[in-house]
């Protein structure tokens, strides 16, 4: 049994995330903004004999980022997953851009996993796991000119989640990113590839299989590297 924690837990790939973990008997301790809101993620709380508990946790705040990991208690974390993101504006900002949009963005995507990483890492050991889910159009090798501010942010949590790796290499953490796919969300929209379910699949049997040598690194759903 692992203990496995999860932001943006309410919904989306995360959500997914949470179900599969549960369903293999770990201990997942759900991070949202609004654990009253999330209907379907109480109701599988409900169902668990207690290895689901909804913790509330805003990543853009750090009071709440504090708050809520020392709501879950001081167990080691095995698994973390820095799901929480938004896409900010979704046209092209060359002309246009808004800055008010793009500080909210980088908060959330670039400040908000670093801030959940700092405040559980005194319960990361050796061994632990931490996985953010960054995007290909954060890859300078992904043609899309578009999302300005969301494709900047994830190049940054990509670089972020190199330096913790090799910030936290002789403790033996593993910190690597994860681009989940296209993925039918409310981000990915109804026509993408993926189904939440089919990307958590792939993103959890990645976490499994993850070694030391492999921190640092960025990777597709399917365990592939990502070119950066
Ligand atoms: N879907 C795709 O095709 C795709 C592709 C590449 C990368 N990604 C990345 O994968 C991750 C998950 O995406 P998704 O498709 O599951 O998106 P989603 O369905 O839109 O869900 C986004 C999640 O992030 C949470 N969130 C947003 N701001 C937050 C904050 N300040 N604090 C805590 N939680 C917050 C949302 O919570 P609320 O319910 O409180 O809003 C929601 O649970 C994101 O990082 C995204 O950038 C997705």
């Amino acid at each position: 049994m692992a203990n496995v924690a999860i932001t943006g837990a309410g919904r989306g790939i995360a959500l997914e995330l949470v179900k599969l973990h549960v369903e293999r008997g770990d201990q997942v301790f759900a991070l949202l903004r609004d654990p009253e809101g999330a209907a379907a993620l109480k109701a599988i709380a409900a169902g668990s004999g207690g290895s689901v508990t909804l913790h509330a946790m805003d990543v853009g705040d750090d009071a709440s980022v504090r708050d809520g990991a020392a709501d879950t208690g001081d167990a080691a974390i095995d698994v973390l997953y820095n799901v929480a993101g938004v896409s900010g504006s979704v046209t092209s900002e060359l002309e246009s851009a808004d800055f008010t949009d793009w500080a909210e963005v980088f908060n959330i995507n670039v400040s908000g996993p670093m801030r959940v990483f700092q405040a559980f890492l005194p319960r990361l050991k050796a061994g632990a796991k931490v996985l953010s889910l960054g995007s290909q159009v954060g890859a300078s090798t992904w043609p899309y000119p578009g999302y300005e501010a969301y494709a900047a942010s994830k190049a940054a949590l990509h670089r972020l989640m190199h330096s913790i790796a090799l910030g936290t290499r002789e403790r033996g953490i593993i910190a690597v990113s994860v681009h989940p796919g296209w993925v039918r969300t409310a981000m990915g929209g109804p026509q993408a590839d993926l189904t939440p379910q089919e990307s958590a699949e792939g993103i959890a049997a990645l976490a499994d299989r993850l070694t030391p040598e492999m921190s640092g690194g960025f990777y597709k759903w399917n365990g592939e590297p990502h070119a950066w």
